[in-house]
């Protein structure tokens, strides 16, 4: 094994996660199933890589210029990300956020710098109101030619990103992908990667993946759940119809505990998210078959999530 080479800049530590099988918990009779560790980007998250390309792209087209303000609504891992891009760039980064969210993150967002603007959720949940409502107080903040506003969930700068994470999946499986799933919230990293590996693969099926307690994709509409990320409240406008083949939609608790189930037999700390891509690739797997393969991506770190309840639950 090679070590990687020394990185004069920690930008460049995004990306060229592991990709593992899972060994344990896939039941005899179906498909492979391999998944990208993303929380071993940086921030713990995927979002790193999509952060560096919305600032990025923005620099080139020189809408993003020194002394500016970059202004985005977050639930706190773009936002960490975000913030982590700022601080190594000098940006001032303002960030509207909510109590719906962990508490790791709001922090983490700050450690890194940025002021953190609070929209309260008066349940505790993510609601169909509190994303609309973020982005509203996200709008607001960003007037004014010193401002930009991120607006991850329109800009298609998030896909660059992604590519990424797409062309490693392809150099890591090189037997080939027979179907990637990944659950969406503004939808950048499953169109992201889809856009790449249907390039190269015409045949894969790429499943989106959305909490039932939510299934505005799968059903039309909204509702309350506690998928951190995911489950926005409307269709992200993001969300291509011509790069997913079908739609999902995971239950919440069998989620929360096939993210128990991963960090106990297989060793991955991550979060909710990662759970209901997991319960889905095991599905798709089982319909697969031996002799194929399903990939999918554990999107960020468990460590954001120990002081909730996700690992003391049962
Ligand atoms: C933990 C987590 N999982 C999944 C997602 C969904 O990713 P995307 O917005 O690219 O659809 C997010 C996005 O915020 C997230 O934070």
């Amino acid at each position: 094994m090679t070590m990687p080479a020394i990185t004069r800049n920690i930008l460049d530590a995004i990306g060229n996660t592991p990709c593992v099988e899972l060994n344990h918990i896939v039941p005899d009779g179906c498909a492979r199933v391999f998944i990208k560790l993303e929380g071993l980007n940086p921030t713990g998250s995927y979002k790193d890589r999509m952060a560096r390309s919305i600032i990025e792209e923005a620099e080139r087209r020189g809408d993003l210029k020194p002394g500016m303000t970059v202004v985005e609504a977050t639930g706190g891992s773009t936002g960490s990300s975000i913030a982590f891009v700022c601080a190594i760039k000098g940006y001032n980064f303002t960030v509207v956020s909510s109590d719906a969210f962990a508490e790791e993150k709001l922090k983490t967002m700050s450690a890194f710098g940025a002021t953190v603007d609070i929209v309260h959720s008066p349940s505790g949940k993510i609601t169909p109101q509190l994303i609309p409502a973020m982005r509203e107080r996200a709008e607001k903040l960003s007037h004014g030619e010193s401002f930009y506003y991120a607006d991850q969930f329109s800009n298609s700068d998030v896909l660059v990103g992604y590519g990424s994470l797409g062309r490693e999946l392809l150099d890591q499986i090189p037997e080939g992908i027979d179907a990637f799933c990944g659950a969406v919230g503004g939808a950048g990293m499953a169109m992201g990667v889809a856009r790449v590996l249907k390039q190269k693969l015409p045949d894969v099926r790429v499943t989106v993946l959305e909490p039932a307690s939510a299934p505005v994709i799968t059903k039309g509409h909204g509702g309350q759940h506690g998928v951190e990320g995911i489950g926005i409240g409307f269709l992200p406008p993001l969300l291509d119809k011509h790069l997913y083949d079908d739609a999902l939609a995971i239950d919440e608790a069998e989620g929360r505990a096939m993210a128990r189930r991963l960090a106990r037999e297989e060793g991955i700390l991550a979060g909710i998210s990662t759970g209901l891509n997991v319960v889905a690739a095991l599905e798709i797997a089982k319909q697969l078959g031996p002799g194929k393969i399903v990939a999918t991506v554990a999107c960020d770190t468990g460590l954001k999530y120990v002081r909730g309840d996700l690992y003391t639950g049962k």
